[in-house]
């Protein structure tokens, strides 16, 4: 369903991303992580159309998000980083503000997908609260709404847990998986939360100063022993061989 191939980019002189390739399949949930640096956030903006690659090429469902971007870019919903949510708007205008965009809706289909979109992202009665009264998890599921409603094929999120206490973060990474169940969605997710990666990923890889470093299921992730990779799951391990020691 994606298909990244030969993707290289460089700010001025400097290589930031080299030859990357990987595939997602349809109603996968690969994971985008990697150290500080190693070209996540470049490699999603690449994707999302944001940032036009130096070379290569990215697919989704087929189209090339370099030379056909709307087209490619109507099948993609991006889930930001702290939601990006309009302050001024009521979750109701935030949540249809594509969809207005789009075409011209009735009040009463306005209703029904309004009322859908909240029940899949477990919100109730918030269609007429603002933003600044909602807490941080229930903005990431207007969010969440907000990109469920223009009916995309891939949805990207931007470190979906950033910010959020352990148990709203677990609810969350629930929640990811739930709507790629139940909408068989394909899910690219760039994260830096280890225990979050291995409730949701089907695939992880792993991106370390500029190239892929590891591409492969989370068993396999684990089992890891070596370079940035194996300190990084010998790190995970320490820390919750402490806490089943409290
Ligand atoms: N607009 C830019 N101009 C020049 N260099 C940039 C720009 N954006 C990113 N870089 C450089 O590209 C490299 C990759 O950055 P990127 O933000 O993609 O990493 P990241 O994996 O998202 O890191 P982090 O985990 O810290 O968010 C870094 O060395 C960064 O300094
Ligand atoms: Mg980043």
């Amino acid at each position: 369903m994606v298909s990244v191939s030969g993707l290289s980019h460089r700010f001025d002189t400097k290589w930031v991303l080299r030859d990357i390739e990987f595939e997602v399949a349809a109603g996968e949930i690969a994971v985008i992580m990697g150290s500080s640096g190693g070209g996540k956030t470049t490699l999603l903006k690449c994707i999302s159309g944001l940032l036009r690659p130096t070379e290569g090429e990215i697919l989704v469902d087929g189209v090339s998000v370099v030379r056909d971007p709307d087209h490619a870019l109507a099948k993609l919903g991006l889930v930001f980083q702290y939601a990006a949510l309009f302050d001024s708007l009521t979750v109701e205008d935030n949540v249809l503000f594509g969809l207005r965009r789009a075409r011209k809706v009735a009040q009463s289909e306005e209703k029904e997908i309004l009322g859908r979109l909240l029940e899949q992202v477990g919100l109730e009665d918030v269609e007429s609260k603002l933003p600044s009264e909602l807490s941080g998890g229930m903005r990431k599921r207007v969010g969440l709404a907000r990109a469920l409603c223009m009916e995309p094929q891939v949805l990207l999120y931007d470190e979906p847990t950033s910010g959020l206490d352990p148990v709203t973060a677990y609810s969350i990474d629930r929640l990811i998986v739930e709507t790629r169940d139940r909408l068989g969605l394909t899910s690219l997710v760039v994260s830096h939360d280890v225990s979050s990666i291995f409730r949701v990923a089907d695939r992880i890889i792993f991106l370390h100063q500029g190239e892929i470093l590891f591409n492969g299921s989370p068993v396999d992730f684990r089992a890891v022993q070596d370079g940035p990779i194996g300190e990084l799951i010998g790190k995970a391990r320490s820390e919750s061989l402490e806490l089943a020691d409290l």
